[in-house]
């Protein structure tokens, strides 16, 4: 009995997750998005729920694919739908691990008929999305919250600096410099800080044992 308790950590315990790209519409058959293969978000929600945890897999368009009783996939396009899925389910959960690839800003208009080419320059002019994690951070009360930061310089102190302004618990620092790591990779190299500034750095690994590193830190928040 105690063996299959110690195995299942994260049951009774709700786990919100976003993950993959959002796309934003520039006209009915254009968007603005990302290279996120949405693999990371995908292995945590994986984790989470052989740890028992059921899970809100709030996700961008994606290949990926997961098939889980305890997981409840919930399919968005836009950082604006992200938004409001994730704004639904927070105040239930016990965590939130935002790893989505959400566009920074998306175009002011969307045209309602595709645009037409022309002999002039086309300017978009583009304004921010809302920052679901930073909103989260916002109302946050006893939910654990963790965002990711993807650097390409003064990686430590940027991602520190996300980790203070969005109110997280923990942030997990990708660094593009690394080989085998980022958006289209099977591996990743990350560096996990927490809320007391800790800093653990780990080896490169697959995604599914980054997942694990990670909901091992995030565990031991819970039972702090
Ligand atoms: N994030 C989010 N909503 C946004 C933008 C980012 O929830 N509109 C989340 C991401 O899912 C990630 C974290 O915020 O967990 C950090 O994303 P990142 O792009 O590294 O940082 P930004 O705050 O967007 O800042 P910048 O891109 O300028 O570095
Ligand atoms: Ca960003």
């Amino acid at each position: 009995e105690k063996d299959i308790i110690n195995k299942l950590p994260l049951r009774g315990k709700k786990v919100l997750i976003t993950a993959g790209p959002t796309y934003e519409a520039i006209d009915p058959v254009r968007f603005i998005g990302n290279h996120s293969s949405g693999k990371m978000g995908f292995e945590i929600a994986k984790a989470s729920a052989n740890l028992g945890a059921e899970v809100f897999l709030i996700t961008g368009p994606t290949h990926q694919k997961l098939q889980h009783s305890l997981v409840n996939v919930i399919p968005v396009t836009s950082a604006e739908e992200m938004y409001l899925e994730a704004h639904k389910y927070f105040k239930s959960v016990n965590v939130a691990i935002l790893a989505a690839a959400v566009a920074d800003y998306k175009p002011m208009q969307v045209a309602n008929q595709k645009i037409k080419k022309s002999d002039s320059t086309l300017v978009l002019q583009l304004e921010k999305t809302k920052d679901i994690l930073g909103s989260l951070g916002k109302i946050k009360s006893k939910q654990i919250l963790v965002g990711f930061a993807l650097e390409t310089e003064n990686e430590l102190e940027n991602a520190k600096a996300k980790l203070k302004k969005k109110n997280l618990n923990l942030i997990v620092l990708n660094s593009l410099k690394d080989k085998g790591a980022g958006f289209k990779t099977e591996t990743n190299k990350v560096t996990i800080i927490d809320n007391k500034n800790t800093v653990t750095k780990y080896q490169l690994k697959s995604k599914a044992e980054v997942a694990s590193d990670l909901l091992k830190e995030i565990i031991k928040q819970l039972d702090a």
